[in-house]
């Protein structure tokens, strides 16, 4: 799930000054001009998002990708967001506590320095900027031999509700509907998600049996779940623990992809390590509440 920015190709940026080259191929008509003071960069800008996920200020430097002589120097306190409109690609210099580290960031991306090993900080691809939610992991499918795994695991029979949180495009809840006959619900705050996990629920036949909500799951009620799943980073699962606590009752199942949920050791039933379908291996947790 970790994934870390990539340097950005050259040819990005030799593609991005096409794309503001006018096409003699095209009748539309032209875009009305830019008001005086925007420049086509103005027009273009997305709004790149740094988060600190850690407990510590973050020291970094960041500038237009080639131009270093602009390089700004920030300092981000735990819990903040920096935004930054840019047309083009950004690079980010920071220090993870072991090495110096230097990315590129994508316009209109969101990013979070987090916890890597230990104390060292990274930079990891986030899935949102929202000042109001908070970032529980990007968007990283779990393989549908793992999804399959977890659900056996989890011993669903149709009487359960599985709430999956953090439900991507819905591949938990919807196998879970399709192979087992349970109502399921998937929380996530990414809407362009929700609406492919409504599509994909439809065309599974299984759209009565399920829901997906498209809100900050920090703030869902799933009280009435008896399974949960989750594919989260472990920060995430921790912040996760006092709603699970509070809101599951007794008996409640839990299955968690690749992150154990800190705290929950005693409750932990089964560790089970699955091989994807490229062989890779991912591990799975079940806790019984
Ligand atoms: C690693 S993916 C897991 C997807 C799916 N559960 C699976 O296992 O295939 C994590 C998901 O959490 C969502 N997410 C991140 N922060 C969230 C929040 N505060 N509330 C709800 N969903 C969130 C992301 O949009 C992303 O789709």
């Amino acid at each position: 799930m970790k994934r870390r920015p990539e340097f950005v190709p050259t040819v990005v940026l030799v593609l991005a000054a096409l794309a503001l080259l006018p096409s003699s191929c095209s009748r539309r008509q032209p875009d009305p001009a830019p008001a005086a003071t925007q420049t086509a960069d103005d027009v273009r800008a997305r709004e790149t998002t740094v988060r600190n996920v850690t407990e510590n200020p973050v020291a970094y430097k960041i500038y237009p990708s080639g131009k270093p002589e602009a390089r700004e120097t920030r300092d981000i306190a735990p819990g903040a967001i920096d935004r930054f409109r840019t047309a083009t690609p950004l690079e980010i210099e920071f220090n993870t506590g072991q090495r110096d580290a230097i990315y590129s960031l994508d316009p209109g991306s969101p990013y979070s320095f987090r916890y890597d090993e230990g104390t060292t900080i990274e930079l990891f691809l986030g899935s949102h900027g929202r000042a109001d939610a908070v970032d529980l992991a990007p968007w990283v499918p779990t393989p549908q031999p793992i999804v399959d795994r977890m659900l056996e695991l989890a011993s669903l029979s149709g009487k359960d509700v599985l709430y999956d949180i953090g439900c991507g495009d819905g591949r938990i809840v919807i196998t879970a509907a399709r192979r087992y006959g349970v109502r399921g619900v998937g929380i996530d705050i990414d809407k362009a998600m929700i609406d492919e996990s409504e599509r994909d629920a439809e065309s599974a036949g299984v759209e009565r049996q399920v829901k997906f909500i498209c809100m900050d799951a920090t703030k869902a009620d799933i009280s009435e779940a008896t399974v949960v799943s989750l594919y989260l980073l472990p920060e995430s699962n921790a912040l996760m623990r006092p709603l699970l606590e509070a809101q599951l009752r007794p008996k409640s199942r839990v299955v968690c992809h690749n992150y154990t949920i800190p705290g929950w050791e005693e409750k932990q039933v089964l560790t089970e390590t699955v091989k994807d379908e490229n062989g890779e291996d991912h591990y799975v947790y079940l806790y019984i509440r």
